[in-house]
């Protein structure tokens, strides 16, 4: 009986033991493979496969953002209308590109068409027209740091979005990112750069770990469009409010003392500050970003193919990748960590929706006073009000995964805006009875997109006109023109022995 179980034991350790070496084996078989690069990197590279060349398991998992068929709660890669989904929206954004077309992020890899396809852009005829900068292709593709490195940084900003149309062709991509010769993580776009500057820190200090957030935070930031830099007068140039510092009060003082308005909204006449996405500000406030996790942590994790581990390069929403990107650290069930993160998404909306429609009857309301003869001096207060309680809307609303990412500041953001909304009523209220006005005003029916959007006086058949003269004309010229200067770009193969 003892031999026996002697017997038994001595197999399973064997086997064990078998198994180890074979780990070992396998370790040291991953540990073997080494870079061999295929081609050269030229310095100003745009185009993503020739990069894929040498890094195909990075590259190959980079078009992976081209899948669209993820949907959460609140985000994921399809396509969504949010205008549709809120019309509110419209009269928020009234006499401001957002009022036309308002659709969710997608994947990076359709950052260059969905520039082109959304209205707010226009349909451009030529050179020099359009309603939009070239600054608004600044965070769209790997060709920004190309021809801010080929002709400069001004110059970049300079003209119109359609005078570059067929220069900015490739999708984000890898030269956003890396450096083709050691390729370490880089700051391809000085906007962050000057910010750190601005608030008297350098940039280039900065940790391995704090370069896997600073990579994102060139471009999902809070921005705007600086016309008096001294020397480049006129130019729309790429500036970051963080001077300050990041907080919502930090950036609205920043912006109350140079009287910067992104558009005069037509109904209430308040000069408004368009948050874009205060993503990387608003993530600093939260508990992961205390913890040192890093964007790439949840968005860009490691996965294993064939034996070799690497970085995740389908940027995308954590919640279609769970096991990776957050079991790592947490033991928890999928569907509980995707329950903690619908809980806190769904009690933001739940206050940010009561802020949107407090606005929305501000906006209305005030246009009323102006109707009945208010004077500027009357207003001034109330427009203020208005002004600081959507910038805080919005703050909270564009900085795109902001309720999970950093849910207690989040509502903190809601709750001083819907204080500074039910402020603004108050005295519009007042102001109301001064000039006879003693009854509720009137609400429009806004409650689909088209009724908010015939409200407000756009012509939708005229947009979506120009936009489709736009892409059966021009876009296909640019598409052309650029093929044509790529295909003399020469990509120099590395010989065999050269790479051994
Ligand atoms: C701890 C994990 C984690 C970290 C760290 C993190 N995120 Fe997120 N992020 C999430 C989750 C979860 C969501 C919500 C996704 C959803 O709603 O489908 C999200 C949403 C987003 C979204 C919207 C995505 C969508 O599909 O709508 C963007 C953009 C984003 N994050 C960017 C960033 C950036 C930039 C950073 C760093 C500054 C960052 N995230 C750090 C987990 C993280
Ligand atoms: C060069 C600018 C740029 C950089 C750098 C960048 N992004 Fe983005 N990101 C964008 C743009 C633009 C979109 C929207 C693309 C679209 O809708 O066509 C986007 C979309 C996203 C989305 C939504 C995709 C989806 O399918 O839900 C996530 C998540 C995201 N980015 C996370 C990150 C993270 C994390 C980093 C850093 C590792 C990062 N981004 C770096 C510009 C950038
Ligand atoms: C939005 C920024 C971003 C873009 C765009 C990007 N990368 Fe990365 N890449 C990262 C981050 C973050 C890491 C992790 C780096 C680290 O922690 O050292 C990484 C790591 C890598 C590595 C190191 C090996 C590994 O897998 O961890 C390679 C190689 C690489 N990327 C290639 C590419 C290629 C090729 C492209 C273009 C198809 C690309 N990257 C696009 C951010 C980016
Ligand atoms: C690199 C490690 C790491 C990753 C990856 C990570 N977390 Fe966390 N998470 C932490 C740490 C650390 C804390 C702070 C709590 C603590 O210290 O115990 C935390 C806290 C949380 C909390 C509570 C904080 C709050 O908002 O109240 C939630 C919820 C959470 N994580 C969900 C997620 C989800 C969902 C993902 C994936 C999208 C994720 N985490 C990815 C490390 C991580």
């Amino acid at each position: 009986m003892r031999n026996k179980i002697l017997f038994v034991v001595t197999i399973v350790a064997v086997f064990f033991l078998g198994l180890l070496a074979s780990s070992i084996v396998n370790r040291k078989s991953e540990a073997k493979y080494k870079y061999v690069p295929k081609v050269e990197i030229s310095a100003n590279e745009p185009r993503n496969e020739v990069w894929g060349e040498n890094f195909p398991l990075e590259y190959q998992s980079s078009l992976q953002t081209l899948d669209t068929s993820f949907a959460s709660y609140q985000g994921g890669s399809a396509m969504r209308d949010v205008l549709e989904e809120d019309p509110n929206l419209v009269i928020l954004f009234a006499g401001y590109g957002f009022s036309k077309d308002y659709n969710q992020g997608r994947g990076h890899a359709y950052s260059i068409e969905d520039i082109h396809n959304t209205l707010r852009t226009g349909g451009p005829k030529g050179e020099g027209d359009g309603p939009m900068p070239a600054t608004c292709w600044t965070c769209k593709s790997p060709d920004v740091p190309r021809l801010m490195n080929e002709n400069g940084i001004a110059e970049f900003y300079s003209g119109k979005w359609a005078d570059k149309g067929a220069e900015v062709v490739n999708p984000i991509g890898c030269a956003d990112c890396h450096d083709p010769k050691s390729m370490k993580l880089r700051i391809t776009r000085p906007a962050l750069v000057e910010a750190f500057e601005s608030m008297g820190e350098d940039i280039n200090q900065a940790t391995h770990n704090e370069m896997r957030s600073l990579v994102c935070a060139q471009c999902h930031v809070e921005y705007y469009f600086d016309k008096n830099i001294p020397g480049k007068e006129g130019v729309p140039y790429l500036k970051f409010p963080w001077q300050n510092g990041m907080a919502v009060e930090n950036m609205e003082t920043y912006y109350d003392d140079m009287a910067f308005a992104d558009w005069i909204h037509p109904i209430s006449k308040t000069p408004m500050i368009k948050a874009q996405h205060p993503g990387y500000e608003t993530f600093l406030t939260g508990v992961h970003a205390d913890r040192g996790v890093s964007c790439a942590d949840c968005h860009m994790p490691y996965k294993s193919e064939g034996g070799q581990k690497f970085t995740d390069h389908h940027i995308q929403s954590p919640l279609n990748n769970v096991s990776n990107a957050c079991q790592v650290c947490h033991r928890e069930e999928t569907k509980n960590l995707i329950a903690n993160v619908y809980e806190r998404q769904r009690k933001a909306t739940e206050n940010r929706l009561k802020l949107e429609g407090l606005i929305v009857k501000a906006h209305i309301e005030a246009g009323k006073c102006w109707e009945l003869g208010a004077t500027e001096e009357q207003m001034q207060p109330i427009l203020q009000d208005i002004r600081h309680a959507q910038w805080r809307w919005d703050y909270s609303a564009a900085a795109h995964g902001a309720s999970f990412h950093s849910p207690v500041e989040t509502a903190r953001v809601i709750g001083g805006g819907l204080v500074l909304a039910q402020e603004a009523r108050v005295k519009l209220a007042r102001v109301l009875s001064d000039l006879g006005h003693n009854k509720p005003v009137e609400m429009p029916d806004i409650s689909t997109k088209e009724k908010a959007q015939e409200y407000i006086g756009l012509d939708m058949e005229k947009l979506e006109k120009e936009k489709e003269e736009f892409k059966n004309n021009l876009l296909p010229k640019w598409l052309e023109e650029a093929k044509e200067r790529e295909s003399k770009l020469k990509t120099t193969k590395v010989a065999l022995n050269d790479a051994e």
